[in-house]
């Protein structure tokens, strides 16, 4: 089926109500462009799950801090649409900032509380009121019944997942494994800012949760012990956290099977995560 394009919410909306009659299952993949194989990761899961997939590509200026990449994120547009339609996407909807702002402003912001806090919140101060009002919004347009998120996002994640809890929005969350590149860096729209050198520094993020998961694997518990462990991997690297968290983004003491270990640098002109399960 050819892909349809939207520019305007009306139309983008339009089209799913005609498409989603008769109890279909409408997957949602809301992203930022620069698409790369972890984000046709969700378009695979969601055709798998749903009848048919619509994705969002848009810059979300709410949540970049003033002096973040906003007006350099990569935006590649025509690649970004030959790739969704060949993934399988059948509406996608690219609007303007004028047409998701038109007072220029917000005034509504959803904020979720204890979640947002910790780890990126400290780095990324207002990061994820941004994510969620954009995520509310879209979700308000589409009216998807699954929307899909890579894990790579960890907090972002658990984010969306509270905020749907706490709302009672009608989405089923789906939370979907990190994408990485052979050698095991997680794919992101930002490893283009990448050269030779920091792709080295790059890998040690990856690097550094292996070391938490052998310490642990080793029969260590306690949190500050794990965390040091995959500190001293990042020493020569600018990092910004070691952390672990429970379900919920709970904070735990001891680290055990199905909690979450996070790390963030910044790697020459880019600021990088990744986070494992533990097992
Ligand atoms: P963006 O960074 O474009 O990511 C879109 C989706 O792709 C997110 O759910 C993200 O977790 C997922 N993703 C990115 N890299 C991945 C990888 N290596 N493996 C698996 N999934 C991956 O996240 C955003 O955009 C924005 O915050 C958004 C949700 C669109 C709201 O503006």
């Amino acid at each position: 089926m050819a892909m349809e394009l939207h520019k305007t919410i009306e139309g983008f909306r339009k089209a799913l109500e005609n498409e989603r009659g008769a109890d279909r299952a409408v997957g949602f993949v809301p992203t930022m462009g620069a698409l790369h194989d972890g984000h046709i990761s969700l378009v695979t899961r969601a055709l798998d799950q749903c009848d048919l997939v619509a994705m969002s590509i848009f810059v979300n200026r709410l949540q970049f801090g003033p002096t973040e990449d906003l007006s350099s994120y990569p935006r590649p547009f025509e690649e970004d649409t030959q790739r969704a339609e060949a993934a399988g996407v059948v509406h996608l909807f690219a609007p303007s900032v004028e047409e998701m702002h038109p007072t220029g402003d917000i005034q509504t912001i959803v904020r979720v509380s204890g979640t947002t806090e910790m780890l990126e919140g400290v780095w990324r101060p207002g990061h994820f009121d941004g994510v969620t009002t954009m995520v509310a919004k879209l979700f308000a347009i589409v009216g998807p019944s699954h929307a899909y998120f890579g894990e790579k996002d960890w907090q972002q994640l658990e984010s969306i997942r509270q905020m749907v809890t706490d709302l009672s929005m009608p989405v089923d969350v789906v939370g979907c494994p990190i994408v990485r590149e052979p050698d095991g860096l997680a794919m992101s729209s930002r490893n283009i800012y990448l050269n030779e050198a920091d792709r080295d520094s790059a890998l040690k993020l990856h690097q550094a949760l292996q070391r938490g998961l052998e310490v642990f694997a080793a029969g260590e518990r306690s949190t500050r012990v794990v965390c040091d462990a995959m500190l001293d991997v990042l020493r020569n690297v600018d990092v910004q956290y070691a952390g672990h968290v429970g379900p919920g983004m709970s904070i735990k003491d001891e680290v055990e099977i199905g909690d979450r270990l996070l790390v963030a640098a910044r790697v020459g002109p880019a600021r990088l995560i990744d986070n494992v399960a533990v097992f």
